[in-house]
């Protein structure tokens, strides 16, 4: 079986419609070009992200009944720290409101000013966090995962070779820590390889440098591990995921995605002090350690969440229902970023808008177009997220200028995924019609959740 079917059945409904396309001209130009200032009322497919998108199992909900709404020591925090603890292996757990909270925390506790962060890619709101907090942050991940067409695995890893001359250079007492990702979004949903993190994890003991994971889709990446890392081929989900945290000093989490919420998150570590420290400062921003700025029934969904997503009935289709739509679009001609990885399938902008240069923004005029031709909302993943250097005021320029089709969990069928396909394959015999954007507002940090623009 290729694309296996649902393992779920449909138990309430949400009803969809798609509005005109000349509304929807309109709709877009009044959000300045931007799709996170479109009014999901006006969307038909929602693929901006897959972030708190998540539809929850009746379980779930069940278990949101169950929530106990004391303002400390809720049964709710202990249900999620023991299941936290059992599945990642982490001797601490603080909850968090989403996972730039537990970034906040981390970064304000483990970096001093001047110190560099490496990590495999940069993710916005954590380079925000690491910089606001003094660091220089430094890409360390393989050459591949810069080059769009190249179709190898593992292409989240962390290039040894890097991660060892940035320790020549500065000095491991430079070093604040390794931030690695599973998976690695802005690459596309690139996974790490187990072999990867038990290397990172030896050269960095043997500097003393820590390694905090960013385990935001950590299950995906443990499904990309069993179905093409050898040796893994028998162990189970729960296994690989434990397996992976074992060569980490903590995490950070946006259970917005993994653990199947709409909201919630937490910070991990094995460290006492830090620890300590974390418990210290968690009250300033989110809360009592045992809420972090979530209901108890929050606590209780993301707990049962996590455990539903190592199951691989549900990741297996989870991976493959994305795999669905990029080899559609593949099979059509229209250019991806390969391989398809596990949240999303990312459109090439500069493959797909030759004609237009990365300065004149690509990939945020093709998912204006995407909207006004399809009803389908998608997100930027190019120079405009990349932001300026904070030095030189200058466009950080990625190599990966993309459109990202982000699925939301247990949310749309095959079916839906055919009309997103369709409409993009449409779209693409008539690309040159896309025209280049400007800025006609831009904000000075994470400028692509408000930015305005006006075609040129
Ligand atoms: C890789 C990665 N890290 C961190 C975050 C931040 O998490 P949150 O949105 O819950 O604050 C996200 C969210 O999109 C993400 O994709």
């Amino acid at each position: 079986m290729i694309y296996p079917a649902e393992p779920f059945r449909i138990k309430s409904v949400e009803t969809v419609s798609m509005i005109p396309r000349d509304e929807r001209l309109k709709k877009m130009e009044e959000a300045g070009l931007n799709t996170f200032l479109l009014n999901s009322k006006d969307v038909y497919i929602d693929l901006l992200t897959d972030s708190g998108t998540n539809a929850m199992s009746d379980k779930q909900w069940a278990g949101m009944m169950m929530g106990d709404e004391a303002y400390a020591g809720s049964v709710n925090f202990y249900h999620l720290e023991a299941t936290v603890r059992e599945l990642f292996g982490f001797k601490h757990i603080v909850p968090t409101h989403q996972g730039r909270g537990a970034e906040n925390l981390l970064s304000q506790l483990a970096i001093k000013p001047g110190q560099y962060v490496a990590g495999n890619m940069y993710f916005t709101t954590t380079r925000y966090h690491q910089e606001k907090n003094g660091a220089s942050f430094v890409d360390i991940v393989c050459d591949e995962a810069h080059d769009a067409t190249l179709n190898v695995p593992f292409k989240g890893n962390i290039d040894l070779n890097k991660l060892q001359k940035l320790i020549d250079e500065k000095g491991a007492k430079n070093i604040a820590y390794i931030c690695l990702a599973v998976t690695v979004n802005l690459a596309g949903g690139q996974p790490v390889s187990m072999e990867n993190m038990r290397a990172v994890r030896e050269l960095t003991s043997a500097h003393g440098i820590k390694v905090y994971y960013d385990a935001t889709r950590c299950v995906e990446n443990a499904y990309y591990i069993k179905e093409l890392e050898k040796g893994f081929e028998n162990k189970s989900i729960k296994e690989i995921v434990h397996e992976m945290f074992s060569y980490a000093d903590g995490c950070t989490m946006s259970g917005k995605k993994d653990c199947l919420v709409n909201i919630g998150g937490f910070l991990c570590m094995n460290d006492d002090d830090l620890f300590s420290q974390a418990r210290e400062l968690v009250v300033v921003y989110e809360g009592m350690p045992s809420y972090g700025g979530l209901a108890g029934r929050d606590m209780e969904a993301m707990a049962i969440g996590l455990r539903e997503a190592m199951q691989f009935e549900y990741i297996e289709h989870r991976i493959k229902q994305v795999r669905y739509l990029g080899d559609k679009l593949k099979a059509a001609g229209v250019p991806i970023v390969e391989p398809v990885g596990g949240h999303a399938v990312f459109l090439d902008a500069r493959r797909f808008c030759p004609h237009l240069s990365q300065e004149e923004f690509p990939a945020q005029s093709l998912a204006a177009s995407i909207y006004v031709e399809t009803g389908v909302r998608s997100m930027e993943r190019g120079i405009i997220s990349a932001g300026r250097n904070k030095e030189t005021g200058e466009h950080h320029k990625p190599k990966l200028e993309t459109v990202r089709l982000t699925i939301p969990r247990r949310v749309y069928t095959y079916a839906h995924m055919d009309v997103v396909a369709d409409g993009i394959i449409q779209l693409y015999k008539h690309k040159e019609d896309i025209r280049g954007l400007r800025f006609t507002y831009e904000p000075k940090q994470l400028r692509f959740f408000t930015a305005r623009f006006e075609y040129i």
